[in-house]
């Protein structure tokens, strides 16, 4: 009788049938661990691109997004009612980026909005960045885009509550800064909405509250700039500098009379505190 033939005495006569079924098996098993591996691949990027931080806010609707050429590394995002007119701060921008100005400095911004201004400044050399809004919007907004585009940044968001609308409200008593800047609002008016923060100032208590409080948190040869596109409110505010015996001064070509009541790019306005200010009058 002939024997079934013993596969490990003679191999050899199961070999070819065998590693064809193998073979079948193993390409399946390689594809099925290319697909997965890849699977794997597109997961870890996908995550790492739309990265969820727990110190960030994604409930604001994104209105648009924006890219100007002195921006690195991105865009900004615009939250809804989150105020966004580049045409405001062309001059401001121009001294932080070409001319330097926060090189080395702690700045402080008031009202960052989008947080525009505030990330400039920590691109481009500020040693440290506080930015502030009353808008809850805003202050996630300059959060969401510090992050970002600065991530690696001293930059710090602090939110205003309506409660205690000054200008230093969320600054400590002993906090000083080499540069003090703002795009505040221009105008003197009542607020219905958050988004109205950005246009009006009621009784000019944001302007007043600023003014009085430089000569506590604006280092020693420190500057305010201020950028403005409205004549009326820049007068009042040299009229208010003054009053508290403050340097005042315009740093544009155009001059003030010869303008509209509202006109754009905004003008910047610098406000210095002499080493001596004059004693009040009783
Ligand atoms: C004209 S917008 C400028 C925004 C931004 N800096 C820019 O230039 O695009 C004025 C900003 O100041 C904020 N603001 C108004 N009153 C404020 C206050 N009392 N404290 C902090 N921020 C305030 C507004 O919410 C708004 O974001």
């Amino acid at each position: 009788m002939q024997k079934v033939p013993d596969q490990d005495r003679n191999p050899g006569l199961f070999a070819k049938p065998s590693t064809r079924v193998d073979d079948e098996k193993k390409m399946k098993q390689r594809n099925i661990v290319c697909v997965l591996l890849a699977v794997g691949f597109l997961l870890s990027v996908t995550s790492s691109c739309t990265r969820h931080r727990e110190d960030l806010d994604y409930s604001y609707d994104v209105v648009q997004t924006w890219s100007l050429p002195e921006l690195q590394h991105g865009e900004i995002i615009q939250f809804d009612t989150v105020f966004w007119e580049p045409d405001d701060t062309v001059s401001l921008r121009k001294l932080i980026v070409d001319d330097s100005i926060c090189t080395g400095r702690s700045v402080l911004e008031i009202g960052t909005g989008t947080g525009l201004v505030a990330i400039l400044c920590a691109q481009n050399g500020a040693d440290s960045v506080v930015a502030t809004d009353i808008n809850p919007a805003a202050v996630a907004n300059a959060r969401y885009n510090a992050a970002m585009l600065a991530e690696e940044m001293e930059l710090e968001v602090r939110s205003v509550s309506t409660d205690a609308p000054t200008a230093f409200a969320v600054i400590k008593d002993k906090e000083k800064f080499d540069l003090i800047i703002s795009n505040p609002p221009w105008e003197d008016g009542k607020i219905a909405k958050p988004a109205d923060h950005a246009f009006y100032d009621p009784d000019f208590e944001l302007m007043d509250s600023l003014l009085d409080g430089l000569p506590k948190h604006l280092n020693p040869g420190g500057r305010c700039l201020l950028a403005y596109g409205h004549a009326p409110a820049i007068v009042r505010l040299r009229d208010q500098a003054k009053q508290r015996g403050f340097d005042f001064k315009i740093l544009d070509d155009r001059k003030l009379d010869e303008l509209d009541k509202d006109f754009l790019p905004g003008m910047l306005v610098e406000i210095r505190i002499p080493m001596k200010l004059p004693t009040a009058k009783p």
